[in-house]
C-alpha cells in the first residue's frame, strides 16, 4: 500500500516529521520494542510540550485558587483562568462568557440536562417555561449518540415524564432524516445530537435539524466532542443553543470540558452543580447566583486544565484547522482504500469522504474485536475496540463490537501503513478469508 498522501493541504513528512518531535510520547515503545502505533486519537489525544509545559508553568509559577483571595498569586491565577477562557472562545468563535469550563463534555451534557430538570422541579435558580419539562414533552436525540449524549437526556426524562425520541440511522451510518418532521415535533423541547459520530465518522447535516428544531421553538445542545478537535468549528455558523466538548480529545489534558451556551441561553438556565464562588448573596435559606459563566463554575475550577487547554488551542491554531482536517481527511482515505481491498473486513460506517471525520470503525467476518486489537497490540499498534459507547448504534449496525482506528494531526500514513501490515497477521491467526 503506498504511503504518499494525495490530497491537497495534508501535512508533509518534514512538517509530520516537526509535529510529532512536540508529542514526547510518540517516540516510546511498546510490547517488546515495537515503535508506538498511536491510532486511538477518538478515545484521548497524545500531548504536545506547550501543553504540558502550560501545565507544569502554572503549578510552578502561579498555583493558587482563581476568583478567591486578594493576593499576588491569586490575581495571576485569575488572570491566567480569564486569558485560558479567552483563549479558548477564540478558537470555537465564542466570547469569553459563554464559555463554562467543566471536568469534560460528559459533563457538559448532564449540566445542560440537568438545567432541565432541576427548571422542571422549580430549583436551581427558575429558568422559566423554556426549560421546564413534563409529561407531554419530549426529548430528541439520535442513535447514533455516544451514551454520554444518551444516557443524561433518558435520566432527564424518567426525572420529568418528558418522553425521549429518537432519529435513526441508515444501513450505510448516516443519519436518516427521512422522519425528521415526525420526530421533531410541537412538543419537541430539546434536540441533542452528536456533530461527528465517534463510531461511524459520520458528520451530521447540523443546519438542517437546527432549522426544524427553530421552526417547532426547540433548544438545540450539540455533542462536538469528536469534531472540535478535528475541524474549525464556529459556533456562530452552526446556529445551536448550547454545545459540548472535551479538552483531552484536542491535544489538552485530561479533566477540563467546555460547555459552551448562547449568552441569552445561558443566562437563563438554572444551575447545576452549586457551592462556593457561583453565588452572588448567601443567607441562611437562600442564595442568588452569579452571573455566567461563573453561576456554573461551583468549587475551585480545574485551572491548571484550562491553561492547558488553551495551550493546546493555540497549538491547533498554529497548525491550522483546515491543515488539520485535510490531513485527517487524506489519512481517512488510506484507512477506507485498505479496509476496501480486504473483503473479511467490514466497514461499519460510510464509505466515502463526504461529511465523514477520522473515526474508522469495521468488524472481520468472524473474529471478535477484542481479539483483533490484541493481534495490532502486539505489534505496537493502539486501536479501540467495542462499543466505544455507543452500544444502541452498534445494535443498529449489527455490530457487537468493532474495532476502531482514529486519527489526529500527529497521525502518519506510515502508521496507517503499519495498522494494514499488523491488522493483515489477523486473517492467518484465525484461518480466514485466505
Ligand atoms: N468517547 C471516547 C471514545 O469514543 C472515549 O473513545
Amino acid at each position: 500500500m503506498s504511503t504518499t498522501t494525495t490530497r491537497a493541504g495534508a501535512f508533509s513528512d518534514q512538517e509530520l516529521a516537526r509535529i510529532r518531535a512536540d508529542f514526547p510520547i510518540l517516540a516510546r515503545t511498546v510490547r517488546d520494542g515495537h515503535p508506538l502505533v498511536y491510532l486511538d486519537s477518538g478515545a484521548t489525544s497524545q500531548k504536545p510540550y506547550a501543553v504540558l509545559d502550560a501545565e507544569r508553568d502554572w503549578y510552578t509559577q502561579v498555583n493558587a485558587a482563581p476568583h478567591r483571595g486578594a493576593h499576588a498569586l491569586s490575581e495571576e491565577g485569575t488572570e491566567a483562568y480569564e486569558a485560558a477562557r479567552a483563549t479558548i472562545a477564540a478558537f470555537v468563535g465564542a466570547g469569553p462568557q459563554e464559555i463554562v469550563f467543566t471536568k469534560n463534555a460528559t459533563e457538559s451534557l448532564n449540566l445542560a440536562a440537568y438545567a432541565f430538570s432541576n427548571a422542571s422541579t422549580g430549583g436551581g435558580g427558575g429558568g422559566g417555561d423554556r426549560f421546564r419539562l413534563g409529561p407531554g414533552d419530549e426529548v430528541v436525540v439520535t442513535e447514533m449518540e455516544h451514551h454520554a449524549n444518551l444516557i443524561p437526556w433518558q435520566e432527564l426524562c424518567r426525572r420529568t415524564g418528558a418522553t425521549l425520541r429518537w432519529l435513526g440511522v441508515t444501513d450505510e451510518g448516516r443519519l436518516d432524516l427521512s422522519n425528521l418532521d415526525s420526530v421533531i415535533t410541537e412538543r419537541t423541547r430539546v434536540v441533542s445530537v452528536v456533530h461527528a459520530s465517534n463510531v461511524l465518522g459520520t458528520i451530521n447535516p447540523v443546519a438542517t435539524i437546527v432549522a426544524r428544531a427553530r421552526s417547532v421553538g426547540a433548544l438545540v445542545v450539540l455533542d462536538a466532542c469528536q469534531s472540535v478537535p478535528h475541524l474549525a468549528v464556529d459556533v456562530a455558523d452552526l446556529g445551536v443553543d448550547l454545545l459540548a466538548f472535551s479538552g483531552h480529545k484536542m491535544l489538552g489534558p485530561m479533566g477540563v470540558g467546555v460547555l459552551w451556551g448562547r449568552p441569552e441561553v445561558l443566562d437563563a438556565m438554572p444551575v447545576f452543580l452549586t457551592g462556593g464562588s457561583m453565588i452572588e448573596t448567601v443567607t441562611m435559606e437562600r442564595a442568588t447566583y452569579a452571573p455566567v459563566p461563573q453561576k456554573f463554575e461551583a468549587g475551585v475550577p480545574n485551572a491548571a486544565q484550562a491553561v492547558g487547554l488553551a495551550a493546546a488551542c493555540d497549538y491547533l491554531t498554529e497548525l491550522g484547522m483546515d491543515r488539520v482536517a485535510a490531513h485527517e481527511h487524506a489519512l481517512t482515505e488510506l484507512l477506507l482504500a485498505g479496509l476496501r481491498e480486504r473483503p473479511w473486513t467490514r466497514l461499519v460506517g460510510p464509505d466515502d469522504l463526504l461529511d465523514r471525520g477520522g473515526a474508522v470503525s469495521f468488524v472481520v467476518d468472524e473474529v471478535h474485536a477484542h481479539d483483533v486489537g490484541q493481534i495490532l497490540d502486539d505489534q505496537g499498534v493502539a486501536v479501540r475496540v467495542g462499543h466505544h459507547c455507543a452500544w444502541p448504534l452498534h445494535r443498529r449496525m449489527r455490530a457487537m463490537a468493532t474495532t476502531r482506528v482514529s486519527v489526529a494531526a500527529y497521525t502518519t500514513p506510515a502508521d496507517i501503513a503499519a495498522f494494514f501490515t499488523a491488522l493483515d497477521r489477523v486473517p492467518t491467526v484465525f484461518g480466514i478469508g485466505g
